[in-house]
């Protein structure tokens, strides 16, 4: 077991590796196959996780999980590897879109459905419905009235997994049709937006993602992959998962971020839109009109009721404790933060077979002044929870951007002169542990 100064230093004199800057990675690859589906924050790049599974699950007969699935990275990933996988996060949303970028439709169905569609569009009356107020916050009532037939429409389509898809590129679209500043990372109203025609801005993301299916479906058919399992389930990974002791194989994750992205505030236009649908849409009301109950259960959120308990790790309460001389709530939140991680860390340990993998991906980052060095915490907590090390990999994030700096307030991209301005993350790690 490394001593708490032996891991501090480790990390200290880690150099970025080249070989996992991916820095010849375009855009055409890092939207490949079906990952272009639908927004999401903090997703992690598909190579990360092709590498990952290609170094430590090279035989296709392993499963590989991961517990923060968000819009299903691994899961494609693995799929396309041959590998059977397994999906949790608490964001129904995630759901949605890892069901449909895991699930490959026949070319010829999509088209045949993307015509009846638009007849259905020109022919169908929708009954319109009381919409949640928030709906009129954020969008126009014409945009409502549009969106509602182009919603009737899709659920006329008979097929399950069609409609599916067809749903989360409305979905998608709903960011770009609402007044929603368009890159900002918090809800934030942009006053002078220009709003799209709703169909025209539907059916461009419709058709870009039949595109993509297609090479993710030949892609499948050519290496006799098409009828791997690839699962994902609405869970609370600091629970117990629905998985067998010693199931799993290889996890590969990256967890929330403290107090940097509020997921269900981020994913409110689709949870309010589909949440008044409780025909369709079963228990989604429940994420709409409980939406601060819900939301109370991610991981990394503010505001939670402060918990009590051991981290399991030193760093994490000198950390904690600096916090408290800083900003009170901010400490609350951030040992919230590392108490759920303990807990999920526990549950990764009952999963995995022994001498099964964990990859954790994750930044460190800076509060208030304080060092927040999260990458170390959870090669504590791990170490605490049975685990031993493998490898820590530090790696450049390729930030495409001509600016690091975010502007706190909004969270978008903004100028060095900006005095509310934040570092967006240069580094990240990839701290792999193996059970013991
Ligand atoms: C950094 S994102 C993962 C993104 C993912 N790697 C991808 O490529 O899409 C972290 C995810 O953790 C999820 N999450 C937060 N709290 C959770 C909890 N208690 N249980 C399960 N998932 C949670 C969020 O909804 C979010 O999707």
């Amino acid at each position: 077991m490394q001593t708490v100064a032996s891991i501090q230093k480790t990390f200290k004199i880690l150099k970025p590796q080249e070989k996992w800057s991916f820095r010849d990675a375009g855009r055409s690859q890092t939207t490949a196959f079906t990952h272009a589906y639908h927004r999401y924050p903090a997703k992690f790049i598909p190579q990360i996780v092709r590498k990952l599974i290609e170094d430590y699950a090279p035989d296709n007969t392993q499963v590989v999980c991961d517990p923060f699935g968000g819009c299903g990275t691994t899961l494609v990933e693995a799929k396309l590897l041959g590998h059977k996988s397994i999906g949790f996060d608490i964001n129904p949303v995630a759901k949605l879109i890892t069901q449909t970028k895991t699930v490959p439709i026949r070319p010829r169905t999509l088209v045949n459905n993307r015509n009846k569609f638009l007849k259905y569009y020109e022919t169908t009356t929708p009954h319109f419905s009381n919409r949640h107020e928030r709906i009129s916050y954020w969008f126009d009532e014409e945009t409502v009235h549009e969106l509602d037939r182009i919603y009737f429409a899709i659920k006329k389509i008979k097929e399950y997994n069609t409609r599916r898809f067809f749903l989360c590129a409305f979905s998608h679209n709903l960011k770009n049709c609402s007044r929603w500043l368009m890159k900002s990372i918090k809800p934030t109203i942009d006053k002078n937006k220009v709003i799209p025609n709703p169909l025209k801005s539907f059916l461009r993301h419709l058709d870009l993602m039949i595109k993509k299916n297609e090479q993710f479906y030949s892609k499948l058919v050519e290496s006799g992959y098409e009828k791997v399992s690839a699962k994902m389930y609405r869970r609370d990974s600091t629970k117990k998962l629905p998985l067998n002791s010693s199931f799993i194989d290889l996890i590969i994750t990256s967890p929330p971020y403290v107090t940097s992205y509020e997921y269900a505030d981020l994913h409110q236009l689709s949870l309010l839109w589909f949440g008044d649908d409780p025909k369709h849409f079963k228990k989604w009301n429940r994420f709409s009109d409980e939406f601060i109950d819900f939301r109370r259960n991610f991981i990394g959120t503010r505001s939670k009721k402060e918990k009590s308990g051991d981290f399991d790790s030193v760093i994490a309460k000198m950390i904690v404790n600096d916090l408290f001389q800083v900003k009170r709530p901010l400490a609350i939140d951030v040992a919230n933060y590392f108490l759920d991680m303990k807990k999920v860390f526990g549950e990764m340990h009952r999963i995995l077979k022994p001498g099964g993998k964990a990859c954790i991906i994750i930044g460190n980052t800076n509060l208030r002044g304080v060092e927040i060095s999260n990458a170390q915490v959870v090669a504590e907590q791990m170490q605490q929870a049975s685990f031993k090390k493998v490898e820590f990999i530090k790696r450049e994030i390729q930030n495409k951007m001509i600016t690091p700096w975010r502007d706190s307030e909004t969270g978008k991209f903004t100028g060095k002169d900006n005095h509310s301005k934040i570092r967006a993350y240069e580094f990240e790690y990839v701290v792999v542990m193996e059970k013991y």
